[in-house]
């Protein structure tokens, strides 16, 4: 196994978080109440809600930073209350839309001894189940809200686990520290991928993975702008795709091609893309009935698989 020869000596998630120049860390092996002693993290109580409205000469990846942040802080004890059982299913390993579960896809492969990050943990349950697997696993994500949940998940389980408060657009690790960095629609459905992708790319060692699963640009061209909804007619042009504003949400819309340069130009091959089709029985805790129908004619989501160019 390839060692970042900086960090031979410091092989569990707690050294890996130590290390890093986080404003937050929080580190396994510590009882919650130790962890929450002292921390600025508040688990329970839900925060104000802070303006969407655009600052005036702010930029628009700066807008949608603080209009996603926002939301998630809003809305993490509701998200939380939603999706739980469904996030705990498969062991807390599945993917996307319609959940489907690593073992079936196996696109982090084995991970036992392999140091992962993951970009937009929420409640960290992937980050456990790998920890739990093997893995030396740091959990990421902005939201103190969404990672208050990460240490009542984790509890005070011994895990090979670290959770760190972070942006993926700019993340407090050295070069080169982790063999795979993945995101099952964290950061990078709402992060800028104009700085999420290169970050990923420096964190990660050379043939190092980078596995991601969030929406298709099929998606957002169909979405309609204020209902939540997916028509059944195109609602915008391909070729004018980029920052999307949703009532709660800002996210970046690329296209195929605008996905596949970023990820060249940021030192990734495209190993595979899966465009998950759902059974006629599938069902999706993310959508309504109708919702459910679209994606049976359109693929609603993206799943790469990419790896870290050494030639
Ligand atoms: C839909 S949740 C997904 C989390 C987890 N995979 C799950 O399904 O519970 C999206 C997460 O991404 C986080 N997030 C959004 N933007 C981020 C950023 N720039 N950096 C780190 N995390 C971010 C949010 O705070 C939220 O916890």
């Amino acid at each position: 196994m390839w060692v970042n020869p900086a960090l031979r000596h410091r092989s569990n998630a707690n050294q890996l978080a130590c290390a890093c120049k986080a404003e937050e860390r929080y580190l396994s092996r510590r009882s919650l109440r130790d962890q929450m002693r002292g921390s600025r993290v508040v688990a329970t109580k839900p925060s104000r809600r802070t303006g969407n409205a655009p600052r005036r000469g702010e930029s628009l990846r700066r807008q949608a930073a603080r209009k996603n942040r926002a939301f998630w802080e809003h809305s993490a004890i509701s998200y939380e209350r939603r999706h739980a059982a469904g996030l705990e299913k498969h062991g807390g390993m599945a993917w996307g839309f319609w959940r489907r579960p690593e073992n079936q896809l196996q696109l982090l492969g084995d991970v036992r001894g392999k140091r992962i990050l993951e970009l937009g943990c929420g409640a960290a349950r992937w980050s456990l189940a790998l920890a739990r697997r093997g893995a030396v696993a740091i959990g990421i994500d902005t939201s103190r809200e969404q990672l208050g949940h990460a240490l009542r998940v984790v509890g005070t389980q011994r895990s090979n686990l670290a959770l760190v408060r972070a942006s993926a657009e700019e993340l407090p690790f050295k070069d080169a520290t982790f063999d795979i960095a993945f995101c099952d629609f964290g950061a990078l459905t709402f992060a800028d991928p104009d700085r999420t992708i290169p970050e990923a790319s420096r964190v990660l060692r050379p043939r190092g993975r980078l596995v991601c699963a969030q929406s298709s640009p099929l998606r957002f061209l169909f979405e309609i702008e204020n209902g939540d909804r997916l028509s059944s007619r195109l609602q915008r042009d391909y070729f004018s795709l980029g920052w999307l504003h949703f009532p709660e949400t800002d996210e970046r819309a690329l296209t195929y091609a605008g996905w596949i340069h970023l990820f060249r130009e940021s030192g990734f091959v495209v190993e595979d893309l899966l465009e998950t089709c759902p059974g006629p029985n599938d069902r999706s805790p993310y959508l309504d009935r109708h919702g459910e129908r679209w994606a049976r004619h359109w693929p609603i989501e993206c799943l790469w698989s990419l790896r870290k160019d050494t030639s």
